[in-house]
């Protein structure tokens, strides 16, 4: 308890160590006693309502990129979108479906999975421990540019978004779509007792997998088996996000009337437009890009 509390005073900033999210990862290792969904949970400053609507948007499609959410005859299909993938800063591809749980790698034996397997695509991840997503494999096969494996990925559920990586593929037959680690889907469902064979059944959580430079985690913060450094992910991921955030059509970018010298502009109004500018996207960026490191620094200059 007094342990929990630290930590999540510093969450807030309170007590800023840099090492406050380093973790062993072994220690996280059980199916109910993962870490906490603060630990891999955006920033408020995040406008995650956006991002769902302008994914549930999302219309520009790739190649190989529908596929079943789950083995009924009729079951609904779910695309890929690639609109935001040429985004200079947060570039990702974003796709809306159900939520399976996926237990593959070291606890492939969870609750529910009779076919587990001991292997995840880039390593043996730990799904109680290891926030990560799932996409299927023939898309993974042509795709190998945007998606070298490990990218920082989120999902949207609940209208919370957590990060993950892209830490497995599907190779069912159908490839299924909608699939994250047990850590993220009891995270995203609490109250559902998902497990190896019981998935979160509505199509409403929303994938993103950032794909851009700066997109894949590195071995700095994740291992064979654990995400080591969750405030790595979460800064990186707070970047990406903001960064797609910025790109996307934001109360700052539409048409804010620059205000006039009408007399009856309220003072409200007059420091808006003194200390805006209309012309400008919003910046939701947590810090600057010039150090990709996980030492980076929110101080630093822009690029
Ligand atoms: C964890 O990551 C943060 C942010 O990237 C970094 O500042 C910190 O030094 C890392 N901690 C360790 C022990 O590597």
């Amino acid at each position: 308890m007094a342990i929990q509390s630290t930590l999540s005073l510093a969450l807030l900033g309170l007590f800023p160590s840099a090492t406050a999210q380093r973790v062993d990862g072994s220690k996280y290792n059980s199916p109910t006693g993962g870490p906490p969904a603060s630990y891999f949970a955006a920033a408020s400053s995040i406008p995650v309502a956006v991002i769902q609507s302008a994914a549930a948007k999302a219309s520009s499609v790739p190649s190989l990129a529908t596929y079943p959410i789950n083995t009924d005859k009729n079951s609904p299909k779910s695309t890929i979108h690639d609109d935001w993938v040429k985004f200079r800063r947060g570039a990702a591809l974003s796709w809306v479906a159900d939520m399976d749980v996926d237990c593959d790698g070291i606890d492939y034996k969870c609750a529910g999975n009779g076919d587990g397997q001991p292997q995840t695509n880039w390593g043996a991840l730990a799904a109680y421990e290891v926030p990560f997503i799932v996409i299927p494999d023939t898309f993974l096969a042509a795709n190998p540019d945007l998606l070298p494996g490990n990218n920082v990925a989120a999902v949207i559920c609940h209208g919370k978004m957590y990060y993950g990586i892209l830490g497995d593929s599907n190779g069912d037959d159908p490839e299924l779509t909608g699939e994250a680690s047990w850590l993220i889907a009891r995270t995203c469902f609490p109250d559902e007792g998902l497990n190896g064979a019981k998935g979160h059944v509505a199509a409403d959580v929303t994938y993103i997998v950032f794909t851009g430079k700066n997109a894949v985690l590195s071995s700095r913060a994740l291992g064979k088996h654990y995400l080591t450094n969750f405030t790595t992910l979460r800064t990186r991921g707070d970047k990406l996000a903001g960064a797609l955030a910025s790109h996307l059509g934001l109360p700052g970018e539409t048409a804010r009337p620059r205000v006039t010298s009408s007399p009856v502009a309220t003072t409200e109004t007059k420091t808006a437009s003194a200390t805006e500018d209309a012309a400008s996207p919003p910046n939701y960026e947590a810090c600057s890009w010039a150090d990709q490191d996980e030492g980076a620094t929110c101080s630093s200059d822009d690029d």
